[in-house]
Parts: structure tokens; C-alpha cells; sequence
């Protein structure tokens, strides 16, 4: 199974040996993947919809892999079981609104599980957030591009203590504390500095009063993405 860069990163990101959740799962390449690459004994491929499910069914089936990879139908995290051993939770490919959503609701305690590997196409802030006020800490951060799409990858462990700001949340804690000069952050931050740039031209050209406070948040973020982008 040859993955595309933002689901091998995903795949590589999986500690070698755990039982992994892969939750909105849709074609059900990476369980397949993390199975065939012998990374993970046991997988559970959920997703909540019947249609993406049944093409991961067909995959499975097809690959004879249905000792190793349970296909389940269900909401978020209502497809586990205390008795599975999860170890791993993977939530990839969905909204940070939907990630915490599903991380919220969930029917197996998350103090069990080791590693969060999370990957929200939109609102990265909130699921950095959530996992600060829900006793998880932010271990590693990744990027990976397709295209002109940056995607960011946030692995997370059980844990408490670490209080991110605004700018750790919208940029990501771990990435900013990278040493490297990793190409692709420089491309996300360009690209995060565009976006802000219009936001803030959009408040000012609002009619309607500019909330101090609002307005200021989004300099913040303009200003240290810039300095970030001159000393890298
Ligand atoms: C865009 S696909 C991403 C598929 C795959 N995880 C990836 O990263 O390529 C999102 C999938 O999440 C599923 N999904 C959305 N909300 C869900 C929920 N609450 N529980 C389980 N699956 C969900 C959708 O049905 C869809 O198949």
C-alpha cells in the first residue's frame, strides 16, 4: 500500500506494536498500511458514515486482513470497546471542530490510551486547546505538503501542566521550538501570514467598531510570524 506524504507521516508517526484506532477511517488505507508494514498487530478502522466504510470492508476483505482489522460502524469513539486496549487513537482528515467533538464524547476513558495522532484540516487552535484543558500534552508537531496544501500533525500524551498561548496555539508549540529550518513551516507560516494580513485588512475595512481586543490578537499572531520568518 503506497500512501500519500500526509498519511505516511501519520503512519510514521505510530509507535511500532500498539493497537490503533483509526477513527473516520474512510478508504481504510492506513490501517491496511500500518497491518501489511506489520507497525501495528491489531487495528480498528471506525467511521461513522456507511458508504466510506463499506470501501474499507472491500479493501479489507479483498487483502484476506479482517483477522487483523476491525471494520466498525459508529459515531467517533462509540466504536470502542474497554476490552480493544487501544493504545493509539488516530483522528485525520476531519475539522478540529469534529476532533474535539468526537474526543469529548467519548465511551472509553482516553487515560488509557498513550498516543493522540491528530491531523484537522481546519481550527488546529481549538484542538491544541482542547487537549491543554483535557490533561494531554503536545509532544511532537509535524508538516507535511501535497501540492500547495500544508497539512499539520499534532501527537499528543496523556499529561498536564502546560499552559500555550495564543500564538503556541495558532502556530503550534512544538513547531515553534524546532531548531531546524523546516521548509515547510517557513511555507505554512507565509501562508498563515497572508491569511492574518486579510483578516486584519477585513476588520479594518469593517464598518462596524473593531474590538479592541479581537484586533490586537491578530496583530500579535502578524507580528510574530514575522519574526519568526526573519530569524529562520
Ligand atoms: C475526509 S475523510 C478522512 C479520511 C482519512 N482519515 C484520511 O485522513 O484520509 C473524513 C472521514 O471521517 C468520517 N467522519 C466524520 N465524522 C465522524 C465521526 N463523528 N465519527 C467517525 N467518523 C467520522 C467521514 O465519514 C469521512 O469518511
Amino acid at each position: 500500500m503506497k500512501l500519500t506524504p500526509r498519511l505516511q507521516t501519520i503512519a510514521d508517526s505510530v509507535p511500532n506494536g500498539c493497537i490503533v484506532a483509526d477513527v473516520g477511517t474512510d478508504h481504510g488505507y492506513l490501517p491496511v498500511y500500518l497491518v501489511e508494514e506489520k507497525i501495528s498487530p491489531y487495528v480498528i478502522a471506525g467511521d461513522v458514515n456507511e458508504k466510506p466504510l463499506e470501501k474499507a470492508r472491500e479493501l479489507v476483505y479483498s487483502l484476506k486482513l479482517q483477522e487483523k482489522i476491525s471494520v466498525r460502524l459508529g459515531d467517533g469513539l462509540h466504536i470502542l470497546e474497554e476490552d480493544d486496549r487501544v493504545e493509539v487513537i488516530i483522528l485525520a482528515g476531519m475539522g478540529g471542530k469534529t476532533i474535539c467533538g468526537i474526543l469529548e464524547h467519548q465511551s472509553v476513558s482516553t487515560a488509557e490510551i498513550k498516543l493522540l495522532i491528530l491531523q484537522p484540516m481546519v481550527d488546529i487552535s481549538m484542538v491544541r486547546r482542547w487537549l491543554g484543558e483535557n490533561d494531554f500534552i503536545i509532544t511532537d508537531e509535524k508538516i507535511t505538503r501535497e501540492g500547495k496544501h500544508f497539512y499539520e500533525i499534532i501527537l499528543a500524551e496523556p499529561g498536564t501542566g502546560e499552559q500555550l498561548d495564543d500564538v503556541q496555539l495558532e502556530l503550534g508549540p512544538r513547531l515553534l521550538e524546532k531548531k531546524v529550518n523546516d521548509p515547510h513551516f517557513r511555507g505554512i507560516l507565509e501562508h498563515k501570514l497572508r491569511k492574518y494580513k486579510i483578516i486584519l485588512e477585513n476588520l479594518k475595512r469593517s464598518r462596524q467598531e473593531i474590538e479592541p481586543q479581537k484586533y490586537n490578537y491578530w496583530v500579535r499572531l502578524v507580528d510574530r510570524i514575522q519574526e519568526e520568518l526573519e530569524c529562520r
